[in-house]
Formats: structure tokens, sequence, C-alpha cells
């Protein structure tokens, strides 16, 4: 089965699938997204990601054209026609097509895109294991809480990860630990869950949310405040939460070993929580 893409309400071959060069997207980088996988065909905390879409486009003026009912029929539509094993739903608005100027006219109609493609998740391997990170300073700008297109630094953040061989880089701004690249970042500090707060300063990651969740039901102590960079290496466990890396140990930064080198008995529980919770048809739309 292709990879399936849709465009403003209809649906086509991936490869068919083409917008104006003179989408703001392409020019400007003025839109949102969404990164959506689903669990036994059916997708992952699709309310949450629908908010956060909602949140970022009002936040960029950016008037979304579906109600979430339809945008959940889409969603499950292209679920059935890619029909893959999982798939990793991609959604994307733009603030439409005009004649390129920095300031934009209210009349422009936004430009939806989704794609759906097959997911395939991580090596269990990896996750026994735990993975290493490196740390990146964060050259982002003072809005990453809206998950917008414009990824310059990420993208450059993640392509000095690929030239290193390590799995994540872990970014750093003012000496303290925001997030990573694609993915939030949770340390554990004698037995307490700590990750940065919500803020302009991170991307209120889905999945942070279910595990901030978890971790509470679990009676285990949560405080979202920031952690330096020095904490970071002492840290008694360290991991990784994303809708492509769920729940992921990190065993060794810049070299140096976290923990015992191991993934720690927090980050083991809350990714055993993690995978009985996404297990739970509750939990899927
Ligand atoms: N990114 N922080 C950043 C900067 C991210 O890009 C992501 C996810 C997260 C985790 O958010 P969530 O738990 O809602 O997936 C945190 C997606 C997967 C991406 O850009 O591909």
């Amino acid at each position: 089965m292709p990879d399936v893409a849709f465009i403003n309400g209809t649906f086509v071959p991936l490869a068919e699938a083409k917008v104006s060069i003179e989408d703001r997207g392409f020019q400007f980088g003025d839109g949102v997204y969404e990164v959506i996988r689903t669990y036994r065909g059916r997708p992952f905390a699709l309310e949450g990601h629908l908010a956060r879409l909602h949140r970022s486009a009002t936040a960029l003026d950016l008037a979304l054209p579906y109600s979430n009912a339809e945008w959940t029929d889409y969603v499950r539509e292209g679920i059935k026609r890619a029909s893959y094993p999982e798939a990793k739903i991609y959604i994307q608005v733009t603030r439409g097509v005009a004649p390129r100027d920095h300031a934009y006219s209210a009349e422009t109609t936004p430009t939806v895109v989704m794609t759906v493609r097959e997911f395939h998740p991580l090596d269990r391997s990896l996750q026994a294991a735990g993975v290493e990170a490196m740390t990146i300073e964060d050259i982002r700008w003072g809005r990453c809480d809206i998950k917008s297109v414009n990824l310059l630094a990420n993208v450059l953040a993640r392509q000095q990860v690929r030239q290193a061989q390590v799995f994540e880089a872990i970014l750093i701004k003012e000496g303290l630990v925001t997030e990573g690249a694609v993915s939030n970042v949770m340390v554990v500090q004698r037995g307490t869950v700590v990750t940065a707060p919500e803020g302009p300063r991170i991307l209120s990651g889905v999945t942070r949310a279910t595990v901030l969740n978890l971790a509470r039901s679990e009676g285990l102590p949560v405080q979202e405040r920031f952690v330096s960079q020095a904490d970071l290496y002492h840290a008694d466990e360290v991991f990784l939460t994303g809708t492509t890396v769920e729940v992921l140990a990190v065993v060794r930064i810049d070299g140096k070993i976290i923990g015992g080198g191991r993934p720690g008995p927090i980050v083991q529980r809350l990714a055993a929580c993690f995978t009985s919770r996404v297990s739970s048809p509750l939990a899927l739309a």
C-alpha cells in the first residue's frame, strides 16, 4: 500500500501531492504541525495532539479549518487507507498561498496537509540498553511552546546527533536543560522525577503529560523545574519522552556515564506503565 497524503480535504497518493511555491509554509515556515502515532492501528492521545494543534495555531493567529470531529474522521480515514500495521500521521497547517509578503492577510485560506506513513517502532534492544545523548546549545527562538514548522535549530541539532552517532541532542539554554531536539527530557534525582516546566522554553509534549500523570499515579514525586547541565550529569537517571521515542533511558551524555550506565528502576517502571497505558483502548481514538 502506498503512503497516503491528504491536501485540503482530498486524499491522494503521496507522489501526486503538491502545494504551491507561494505557500507561506514553504516561504516563511508560517505554519504548525503535529506528529501522532498509532498503536494497533488506532491513534494515541489524538485529543491531546489536536488540543496542542489548536494552541499552536491560535498563537500564530491561524484559524484551523476543521472541527475536532472532522480532524478525527480524516485521521481515521488516512489510517484506514494506508492500512499499515502501525502508522505515523503528520499533520501540517500553514497560513496558505499568497504573494510573498511577511505580513499576512486574514483572507488567506490555510493549507492543510496530512501524510500517513508506516511507523517502525524503536528496536526493543535500545529500550533495554538505553541510549547515548549529547548536549547542544539551545539556539531556538522564544516560543518553543508553539509546534511550528520552523525547525532549523532542531534540524542542525539532529544533524550533529547523526554525525556524532548518538541518539538525541539535549538542548541547554543558559546552563539549563530545556528539552531534546525531538523529545522532552526528564531526570530522576533521589527518587523525584524532574522536568523543565511548561512555558516558552519547551514544547509541552503529549507524552510528557502522559508520563508525568503516570508518575504521579505511581506515587512518585514530580517537580516541574529546570535542571542545570551540571546536575544532569549527576542525575540518578535521565530519560526521554516523545511520540516516537516513548519512554527511553539515556545512559551516557557527552561521554559521561549516567547512573549506573544502565536504565534505572524509575525509568523502567515508567516505561512499563507507559506500555500498559498505550495498550488501554481508552487511550486510543
Ligand atoms: N516531536 N520536544 C520537541 C522539540 C519535539 O519535537 C517533540 C516531538 C517533543 C515530544 O512531544 P510529543 O510527546 O507530543 O511527541 C518534545 C515530533 C515527534 C517531531 O517533530 O517529529
